[in-house]
């Protein structure tokens, strides 16, 4: 990959031709790459992109590397969105979903490099994607992903709810931080590498970013509206608590491929 990136070519292009030799200044930036690597540097960070449900996402030392895991939440929301903007309530009718006029909106906190906003943008053209977060950086990488990409998405800078007064949604998502402060993960591998702000508010329990987010989709949910968000393998139990004593129904939890809990929510009434 490395490699492919120097060149400026595919990898099945390198793998094609092994016979191709290096110009001083490719030989140069080849060398930089991979005492980076050895380094323990992310390649994402090397080569400045990363693949997320199956588009190239530009990153950067600013935003969390996109994780496939989390192209689950991406599923889960378009799973969703599929029960939501039916023209009209039939006559009589009780169900789960959400009947509308409006086009369904969706709201993505903390967005980082826009993976999961921008995806859904994409897959769902006709839905509203407003996505936010507190890093200007984030967010700039964000809005050069969704040009790029052609996805239409309002960015805004906003500590989770705070720029989004009055503003009401179908569907709220988010990864936000989740690591607990004093896990000793967050000082090894790709993590040293990554915006500790993106990774953990700092909290004993790892939950202060989701309790804000819990809370605030009480008020900045339309009735009917759900909140999915990705949590910690051991939080589980926690988010469940936090959904409920916030009045939250048909609450739902959902393991990653790898069969770790990972992403909790449920729907307002
Ligand atoms: C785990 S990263 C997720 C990034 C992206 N959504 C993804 O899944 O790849 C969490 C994001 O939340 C943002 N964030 C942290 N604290 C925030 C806050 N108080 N308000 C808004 N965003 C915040 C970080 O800047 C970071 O981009």
């Amino acid at each position: 990959m490395l490699m492919a990136h120097v060149l400026g070519v595919s990898r099945a292009n390198i793998i094609a031709h092994p016979e191709r030799i290096l110009d001083s200044p490719q030989t140069l930036l080849a060398e930089d790459l991979l005492a980076r690597r050895f380094d323990g540097e992310p390649i994402a960070y090397l080569i400045g992109t990363r693949e997320f449900y199956g588009r190239d996402f530009i990153v950067s030392p600013a935003t969390l590397i996109p994780r496939p895991e989390t192209e689950l939440m991406v599923e889960l929301a378009l799973a969703r969105l599929s029960s939501i903007k039916v023209p009209a309530m039939p006559a009589g009718g009780r169900s789960t979903q959400i009947y509308s006029d409006q086009p369904a909106s969706v709201l993505d906190l903390g967005t980082g490099s826009g993976a999961i906003g921008v995806s859904i943008a994409l897959e769902r053209p006709d839905v509203i994607v407003v996505a936010i977060d507190n890093s200007r950086e984030a967010l700039d990488v964000a809005t050069e992903n969704a040009e790029r990409l052609g996805a239409h998405i309002e960015l805004i800078q906003s500590s989770w709810y705070e720029s989004l007064a009055g503003r009401k949604f179908d569907l709220i998502v988010s990864n936000p931080p989740y690591v607990a402060g004093c896990d000793e993960h967050l000082a090894k591998g790709d993590l040293r590498f990554e915006p500790q702000t993106a990774l953990t508010d700092n909290s004993v329990d790892g939950l202060s970013s989701i309790r804000i987010i819990i809370e605030g989709a009480v008020v900045h949910l339309r009735p009917g509206g759900w909140l999915l968000f990705e949590h910690g393998y051991d939080q589980r139990g926690a988010c469940r608590a936090l959904l409920l004593k916030a009045g939250f129904e048909n609450l739902t939890s959902v393991n990653d491929l790898a069969g770790i809990p990972r992403v909790a929510g449920g729907q307002i009434r």
